[in-house]
């Protein structure tokens, strides 16, 4: 029956699909149409035992902007996303993951034929060496946990990368551009966004973001407090730049 509760064909479409769709006719353009993009979001879980584990207070707001943002511009987005706690959409590939070795392996089954790489994620940079299969018991005093490093998922793939724009995030909260532009060279980026979780209105689960936008070329742009979805367009808008940019050099030579 065709009512607009229940089961069925008038069943009316929830809020959220209703707004999305709003979005959509409203926002949406092409101007990365035919392009594939990963997005990269949230936190990575590293175990220690079957129930603890080491991950950092990333909320994963930030990529799902980025992933909302090149869904709009009518990219085909893979969404890889670590522990969060939103509402994924409709129309995207999403891939949900714990740990940063689990990160790095659907990134790299994903990259084939990737345009636009985003990794907006907090990848654990160590993880426990050995993972007990049982509950640690606290049977003394003190107790030390040997870490080892996970893989660099953007430096290994700055490696191979050909075609694929490459954008990187860097957490400083100290000598923020330095260290950033460091960050891009080391991991063969293009293009880097600068944020300090300690400055208000920058933390990992405000809406809010203040970031400063570095390119390979050397150009720094700082901008001021926005919501994280005009922070994630402006981002875009600068993706869309370079790629052009690119298509430019590629059609003059
Ligand atoms: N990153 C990654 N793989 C890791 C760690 C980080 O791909 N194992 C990515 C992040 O997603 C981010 C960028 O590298 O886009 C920079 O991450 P960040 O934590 O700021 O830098 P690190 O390289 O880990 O260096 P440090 O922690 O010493 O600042």
């Amino acid at each position: 029956p065709s009512t607009a509760e229940g089961e069925g064909p008038g069943r009316l479409a929830t809020t959220r699909r209703i707004i999305q769709k709003l979005k959509y006719t409203l926002l949406g353009s092409d101007e990365l149409k035919g392009k594939k993009v990963i997005v990269t979001a949230g936190a990575t879980r590293e175990p220690l035992d079957p129930v603890r584990f080491i991950t950092n207070h990333a909320s994963g707001k930030m990529g799902f902007a980025l992933a909302e943002a090149a869904k709009l511009k009518g990219a085909e987005v893979v969404l890889i996303a670590g522990a969060n706690q939103l509402d994924y959409f409709e129309g995207t590939k999403s891939i949900e993951v714990a740990t940063a070795e689990e990160m790095k392996n659907a990134v790299f089954q994903e990259y084939e034929n990737t345009d636009i790489l985003l990794m907006a994620a907090a990848v654990a940079d160590y993880k426990p060496k050995y993972i007990s299969t049982h509950k640690l018991k606290k049977t003394s005093s003190k107790f030390s946990l040997e870490l080892q490093k996970t893989s660099d998922i953007l430096a290994e793939l700055g490696v191979k990368k050909d075609k694929c724009l490459h954008v990187g995030f860097a957490l400083e909260t100290e000598n923020g551009v330095k260290n950033a532009t460091k960050k891009l060279h080391a991991k063969n980026l293009d293009l880097i966004v600068l944020n300090n979780p300690l400055k208000p209105g920058a933390a990992f689960s405000s809406d809010t973001n203040i970031i400063t936008l570095i390119s390979k070329d050397g150009t720094v742009d700082h901008f001021p407090k926005l919501p994280k979805t005009a922070v994630a367009n402006i981002i875009l808008e600068k993706v869309c730049e370079m790629k052009q940019n690119n298509y430019c050099q590629t059609a003059v030579s």
